[in-house]
């Protein structure tokens, strides 16, 4: 698929934008890329327009330093939309990184969200002795670049199966996790470290939302994400056998369905025409 690049206020974003009908803003998780969704959006452009970002720092988007909170990862992506043309709601969709930033988007830019999916996340914000482990990550990472990242991470982001049986996505995650920009890398670590705690506001998404998790998931587990769903109204549940944290990119085909199943679920309205945006 195209890449295409975006200038936002002389920061180049890279993103693909594939597809036909309702805009659908897919946001990858950390250190990862637009790529994680690619599999996916093969299945459901037929459906929508997807559009799937290099989030600020990442994939081929310019790299960035300090930190980067979720808001300004979340007004990016309005930015994008914005340049875009879109004026039309759009359903935003993010994994782990990514489910932080929809969840600030959504509380951001409520007039931009016709639906809200949440993919392998957590709606808590990180307890103390997680910010301390997040401040030396992101010193190491700057210290020592993205290996040891590869290290830790790789082995708790995939279901048993998908090593097993997809030994591609493992080979194809390192590489992009190996490609991560250290001072990016360290700069949504902080960010991260930061991110509001979303617990409060959950009753009050009131949009039609979606909570997908993979069963093997042990970073946002299932039981974690069960408290999300039962405190968003009407959120629908589902559980993807046999996947892991990243269950989109494990287990394209069950994603893509419960993907669709949500697209008929939305009133005619969420494709009314935004007005007085400037
Ligand atoms: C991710 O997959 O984006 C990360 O696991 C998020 C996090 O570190 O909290």
């Amino acid at each position: 698929m195209k890449i295409n690049i975006v200038n936002l206020r002389g920061r180049p974003l890279a993103y693909v934008d594939h597809g036909t009908g309702i805009p659908w803003l897919f946001v990858h998780g950390f250190p990862l890329s637009h790529r994680m969704w690619l599999p996916v959006i093969q299945q459901i452009s037929h459906r929508c327009r997807c559009i799937a970002p290099d989030l600020r720092g990442f994939g081929q988007s310019a790299t960035t330093a300090g930190k980067v909170t979720m808001a300004e990862f979340a007004d990016d992506l309005a930015e994008l939309l914005e340049e875009l043309g879109i004026r039309q709601p759009a359903v935003i969709c993010g994994l782990s990184m990514g489910g932080y930033i929809a969840f600030e988007f959504w509380f951001r830019h409520k007039e931009r969200v016709a639906g809200l999916v949440l993919c392998d996340t957590r709606a808590a914000s990180d307890n103390p002795e997680v910010v301390r482990t997040r401040q030396a990550t992101a010193q190491r990472v700057l210290e020592e670049g993205p290996g040891f990242l590869a290290e830790t991470m790789l082995p708790r982001l995939l279901a048993p199966q998908t090593f097993q049986q997809q030994p591609e996505i493992a080979q194809q995650l390192r590489e992009q996790i190996l490609e991560a920009n250290p001072e990016s890398a360290a700069a949504a670590t902080l960010g991260m470290a930061e991110r509001r705690d979303m617990r409060p506001l959950l009753g009050q998404i009131t949009c039609p939302s979606l909570v997908l998790v993979g069963s093997q998931d042990v970073i946002s587990p299932p039981s974690e994400m069960r408290d999300i769903v039962e405190a968003i109204p009407q959120a629908q549940w589902v559980e993807i056998a046999d996947a892991g944290h990243l269950a989109p990119l494990e287990k394209p085909e069950p994603a893509a369905d419960a993907f669709l199943n949500f697209l008929n679920r939305l009133p005619p309205a969420a494709t009314h025409e935004l007005t007085g945006l400037g």
